[in-house]
């Protein structure tokens, strides 16, 4: 079932929203070659804390960490370890908010120290699916609009789409209905209605869209080894369009 949020819900996951995107502000100075992404964990974790917020991943159906770190061909869900971020590597943070009984889930690609112009393609494509499929975003629209916009900027650039994570409804539940599929057809599915709140987070693979599981149960990676890169937002439906909960005064995308 959909959960229609109230304006008075709204107002309260925007802080919530809000504070999932100050950290990812918050993190960028300290993501350079040698960190490890335990550390970027760790700070992350402490400063949701001090904001009386609880980072939503800690123990999510035995998740260890509080934010996902999935580098180069990690395309979701990696898990904080003791591996140091090297020199052109990619990465993916995750950062998820619980505040006041809302989560808020935002998450953004970083390149660490020097990009390399391969990848700074599929990122950028990437970032620019995920604007204009916002930009769909209203009432009367169909969730499936949103899937055919992803599915048509990747493909004209020669990237495949991930099938197997979706968007997905968001409120007091980390993980709500509806899915939003980043695959699709104009005009098909669920009819967007205002008061409606969910996420858009395409993943885009430089390859083939096929991925593996690794052994820890969580870190998705793409079965050919080529990079992969997602932007996330947390979106609410307006009267008459859309608003990035997760987009400070001032960005505009990331
Ligand atoms: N934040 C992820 C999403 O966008 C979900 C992470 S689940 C976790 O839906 F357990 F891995 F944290
Ligand atoms: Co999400
Ligand atoms: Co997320």
């Amino acid at each position: 079932m959909i959960q229609i949020k109230t304006d008075e819900e709204i107002e309260v996951m925007r802080k919530s929203a809000k504070l999932a995107a100050e950290v990812l502000i918050m993190i960028e100075p300290y993501v350079k070659p040698g960190i490890t992404t335990n550390r970027l964990d760790e700070i992350c974790h402490d400063f949701i804390v001090s904001h009386d917020a609880i980072p939503s991943p800690l123990n999510y159906r035995g998740f260890p960490k509080s934010i996902c770190t999935s580098v180069n061909e990690e395309i979701c869900h990696g898990i904080p370890s003791d591996r140091k971020l090297r020199n052109g590597d990619v990465i993916n943070l995750d950062i998820t908010t619980y505040l006041n009984g809302f989560h808020g889930d935002t998450s953004r690609m970083f390149h660490v120290g020097s990009a390399r112009k391969k990848i700074s393609r599929l990122v950028d494509t990437c970032k620019e699916s995920l604007q204009r499929a916002i930009e769909v975003v209203r009432p009367g629209a169909h969730l499936g609009d949103i899937g055919a916009i992803i599915q048509k900027i990747a493909h004209e650039k020669g990237y495949s789409v991930v099938r197997e994570f979706c968007g997905h409804g968001i409120g007091r539940n980390f993980h709500e209905d509806p899915q939003v599929l980043h695959l699709g057809t104009v005009g098909e599915g669920v009819e967007i209605k205002k008061g409606m709140v969910f996420t858009i987070e395409p993943m885009l693979n430089e390859g083939k869209p096929d991925l593996e599981i690794l052994s820890d149960k969580w870190t998705a990676v793409t079965k050919d080894g080529l990079a992969s890169a997602q932007f996330e937002h947390t979106i609410a439906v307006l009267d008459n369009g859309y608003e990035v909960l997760t987009r400070l005064e001032g960005q505009t995308v990331f």
